[in-house]
């Protein structure tokens, strides 16, 4: 873990430190769930900020990251961050953008697309892109769950309407109302399977998610971000080692 910097770094510098240095820490692969969190607040975007992107947001808000939640409408999120104290915000997608380090991708899957026509460009730019969204025929429409599944899954087909973007799957299968209740809870840690094919936006997921309560385990390369879906066999909530069995058996 890296020490604590000698005076204040410029933030971004102070990002490309703690993505180094745990970076370095991390190998191998599976070595990434042990990544420990380094404490320097990130500003956190979520696009979409519903059930999902509200519940996670909201629990980087409580770990003391600044977040700002956005939408297509983000007058109604008015509620929300005034709930949530001076370390929350509302804004556009675009002013999340600006604004995040990281950001949270939390929208229904058709949006996934349409986003990365506005921004692809803006979001490779970040660190890390933690993509929760999810494609489902019956909310979504057959045609992009079969353009999904064209692409090889979800984690390949973000990657390719997100082109550039450093990507991680994780969060897809837990459920809003849970995660508050699952957070830091007692005994063993929920564990949280994510998969991703930069090393250093996973080592960045994995401190983060450290952070607000949970243990995450490196499934894999995005690949593997198919099986990071409602209804697959990682789904339901395990711990971390009932993830590793499960995720030594699916290829
Ligand atoms: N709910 C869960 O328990 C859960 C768990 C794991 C994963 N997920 C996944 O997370 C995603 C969101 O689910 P949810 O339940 O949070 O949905 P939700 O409550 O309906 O919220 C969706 C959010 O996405 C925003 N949005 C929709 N289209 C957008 C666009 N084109 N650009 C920007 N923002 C857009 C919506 O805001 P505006 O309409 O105001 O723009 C809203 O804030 C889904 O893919 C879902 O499968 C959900």
């Amino acid at each position: 873990m890296p020490s604590p910097l000698p005076r204040p770094p410029t933030r971004r510098a102070a990002l490309r430190l703690i993505v180094g240095c745990t970076a370095l820490a991390m190998s191998p692969l599976a070595g990434l769930a042990q990544t420990g969190p380094v404490g320097q607040p990130l500003k956190i975007a979520t696009i979409g900020a519903g059930r999902e992107g509200g519940a996670l947001g909201t629990l980087f808000v409580k770990a003391g990251h600044p977040v700002m939640f956005s939408s297509r409408h983000p007058e109604q999120l008015k509620d929300l961050v005034a709930g949530l104290g001076p370390l929350a915000q509302a804004g556009t997608v675009a002013e999340a953008i600006a604004f995040g380090e990281v950001v949270l991708l939390v929208v229904p899957y058709p949006a996934v697309p349409e986003i990365g026509k506005e921004y692809a460009s803006a979001l490779a730019a970040k660190a890390l892109v933690i993509d929760v969204s999810n494609p489902i025929a019956r909310r979504d429409g057959e045609d992009i769950v079969k353009w999904v599944d064209e692409q090889g899954g979800a984690g390949l087909a973000t990657a390719k309407a997100l082109p550039g973007a450093h990507l991680v799957r994780a969060f897809n299968a837990i459920g809003s109302a849970r995660l508050a209740e699952l957070a830091h809870r007692p005994g063993e840690p929920a564990g949280i399977p994510i998969a991703g094919d930069d090393q250093n936006a996973l080592a960045l997921a994995a401190r983060l998610i450290k952070e607000i309560g949970f243990e995450p385990v490196v499934v894999g390369g995005l690949a593997m971000g198919k099986y990071l879906v409602p209804g697959t066999p990682l789904a339901p909530v395990h711990t971390p080692e009932e993830i590793r069995q499960i995720a030594a058996t699916l290829k």
